[in-house]
């Protein structure tokens, strides 16, 4: 079997397209949307990510503003910047973008967020939301990205059994609360391994849909796979080879080429998740 490629670009140019007659309905109504992007350190895969959400937001007819701090910040001077974004009138939602550096406690920046502008649905008021089934909660890129992907490439996941490898707050629990849900993209059975799983190959074995988000270069090989299963991708990995000309090449956290021999359906990396998540 030759697994069907599933393509984030493409998708992803649907959304945008989708999204920018909503704006402009929005301005025409006297309100453009504004997002904030925070962005502390000079992280590279970071920066990459903070450049694309901005760009992405002015395309698409909102006001967007990114906020450069030092990575010798103190947790006041990013608080600060919060409270200033939580009163901002022209700004309707804004991010931090992870990680922080060390010195700054990620949970206490979450916690001051106001819950009503946290794009990122990681404030824990959000997190229950999503929890408890509210349509209206903000629910995080990732895994709002793979679901939209599963949904907009027609793939039923009613009745799946969904396995979800990687705990992640940012990816695999938001996930999995996705998947469960009584909703359209949703209504699986899900599981989520981890790194402590027992036996790890033989639950994912189980997976007619599986999401893989455990950041290690080709972890999951085609002896994980059930025959036809719809493999998401959603590692992002530099491995070093030498046989190019920069020096390294950007994998996913599936070994693509055997694993795509076997699976139904397949994400690509780049060109698949990682255009979704924007
Ligand atoms: N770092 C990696 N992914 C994300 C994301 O979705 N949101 C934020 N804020 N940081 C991230």
């Amino acid at each position: 079997m030759t697994a069907r490629v599933l393509d984030g670009k493409t998708l992803a140019e649907e959304i945008r397209r989708d999204l920018a007659i909503e704006v402009a309905e929005l301005v025409q109504g006297g309100v453009q949307p504004g997002l904030a992007v925070v962005i502390v350190g000079d992280d590279p895969a970071s920066r990459v990510y903070v450049a694309s959400k901005g760009k992405a937001c002015v395309e698409a007819g909102m006001h967007s503003e990114t906020i450069r701090l030092p990575a010798s910040a103190t947790e006041a001077e990013l608080l600060a910047v919060v409270d200033r974004l939580n009163a901002d009138p022209t700004i309707h939602g804004f991010l931090v973008q992870l990680p922080l550096p060390k010195h700054i406690s990620s949970e206490r920046v979450l916690l001051r967020i106001n819950p009503a502008k946290d794009v990122d649905g990681f404030h824990p008021m959000n997190v229950g939301r999503l929890s408890v089934g509210d349509r209206t909660a903000f629910r995080p890129a990732t895994p709002f990205g793979v679901q939209q992907m599963l949904i907009r490439s027609g793939l039923e996941t009613k009745g799946a059994h969904a396995v979800i490898i990687g705990r992640s707050n940012i990816v695999g629990k938001p996930m999995a609360s996705l998947l469960v849900q009584d909703t359209p993209g949703g209504n699986c059975t899900v599981t989520i391994c981890h790194s402590r799983s027992r036996d790890l190959p033989a639950i994912a074995r189980l997976a007619d849909i599986l999401v893989v988000a455990i950041g290690k270069p080709e972890f999951v090989t085609p002896d994980m796979v059930k025959p036809g299963a719809i493999v998401i991708d959603v590692g992002i990995n530099r491995v070093t080879d030498s046989s190019v000309a920069k020096g390294y090449r950007i994998v996913g956290d599936v070994a693509y080429g055997p694993v795509a021999a076997v699976a139904g359906a397949i994400t690509l990396v780049p060109g698949g998740v990682g255009r979704m998540t924007i």
